[in-house]
């Protein structure tokens, strides 16, 4: 048994924040984003919106075009590092938006890897046989972490995110393998420090802006590229294939730069490589599925063509997925 992509989707907050717009409240250059980042603009969420508001707009959008009602749905992973609160999970209180009674659900916490990691696990309930439909959304908020006068981190992250239908089949199509990795050790390159058990909401840390991501860029960078491009090279060795026979290459998309560094590694040409990051930023666990859904939108995809899937987060966290596009029916 096999797990299929039956639907995907995405969604992306009406609110614009452009590169000019940054220019205004902080020391930095519309020029200076792009051609370090490939970033032009991010939506970020209104004022009464949060994560699960997008993971809403994304269910439904699942549900209409998988033409399911939410009793069909089993179970609801919403993968993420800006839950709307820390208990209950966001994917209880999809679950209640979208009426999908029958399902059960958790949140997942991989941070730009998060929807590799929940297509992994989501994969899996399908696979074994007892599950039937796993809905699985990448999604971020992450304007809510953010410090808008720290011009090293809150240029380059957005808010937006996507989704998919997981649905067994016994044909060859669907998932057919995944490489992830951790490497807990670089956990303090890319972090929010505050907030959690290790150092609770404060007076202090509020001053002290610890409830927002803090970064090493440079460090990030460095080991984002070798990272990905290692789990891809992997995996198209471990299939014998080459980056020719890849129909489209979907990595997370963090930084232009990175991007076009694992995409030469692995051999695969310009024209195979879905980049988005002008229109969105990096929007952590939403940039893979919101990439796919647009791919899908566009056409991109056909049956049998093989896509590929590349991530690397905070953790360490990283991994690729290999999968053979096709239709459930
Ligand atoms: O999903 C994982 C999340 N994080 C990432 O993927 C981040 C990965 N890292 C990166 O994308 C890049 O390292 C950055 C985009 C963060 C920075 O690019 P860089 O080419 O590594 O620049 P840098 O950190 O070496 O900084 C170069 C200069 C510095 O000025 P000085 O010291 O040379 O005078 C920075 O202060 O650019 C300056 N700078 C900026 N200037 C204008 C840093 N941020 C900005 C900014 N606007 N927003």
């Amino acid at each position: 048994m096999n797990a299929i992509i039956s639907a995907t989707a995405h969604y992306a907050p009406k609110k614009v924040l452009t590169n000019h717009d940054l220019e205004k409240i902080m020391d930095t250059t519309d020029e200076w984003i792009k051609s370090r980042t490939g970033i032009h603009q991010r939506h970020i969420i209104g004022e009464n919106e949060a994560t699960s508001d997008i993971c809403t707009h994304i269910g439904r959008d699942l549900l209409e075009k998988a033409n399911l009602k939410p009793d069909d749905i089993d179970i609801i992973i919403v993968s993420t590092v800006t839950p709307d609160m820390l208990a209950p999970s966001t994917a209880a209180i999809v679950q209640n938006n979208l009426g999908a009674n029958r399902a059960w659900g958790f949140d997942l916490s991989a941070a730009c890897s998060g929807f590799l990691y929940g297509l992994e696990t989501g994969a899996k309930f399908v696979e074994s046989g007892q599950y039937k439909r796993v809905m699985v959304i990448g999604v971020d908020a992450m304007s809510t972490i953010l410090d808008y006068e720290d011009r090293n981190t809150s240029v380059l992250f957005g808010d937006g995110g996507g989704g998919v239908i997981l649905e067994s089949t016994e044909s060859d199509f669907g998932i057919l393998d995944s490489i992830l990795r951790m490497d807990g050790s670089g956990g303090k390159y890319l972090q929010m420090p505050a907030g959690g058990s290790r150092m609770p909401a404060t007076i202090e840390t509020v001053e002290n802006k610890m409830h927002y991501l803090k970064q090493d860029g440079r460090t990030v960078f460095k080991f984002a590229v070798k990272g990905m491009a290692d789990v891809s090279a992997k995996m198209l060795e471990k299939h014998q294939l080459t980056g020719d026979d890849i129909a489209l290459f979907i990595p997370h998309q963090a930084n232009k730069r990175i991007i076009d560094a694992a995409a030469n590694r692995c051999n695969i040409s310009k024209d195979k490589v879905l980049i988005n990051i002008q229109k969105y930023g990096n929007t952590t666990a939403g940039t893979i599925a919101i990439g796919l859904n647009e791919a899908v939108e566009q056409g991109r995809l056909k049956e049998g063509d093989y896509l590929l899937l590349a991530a690397f987060g905070a953790g360490w966290t990283w991994g690729s997925m290999l999968i053979k596009w096709g239709n459930p029916s």
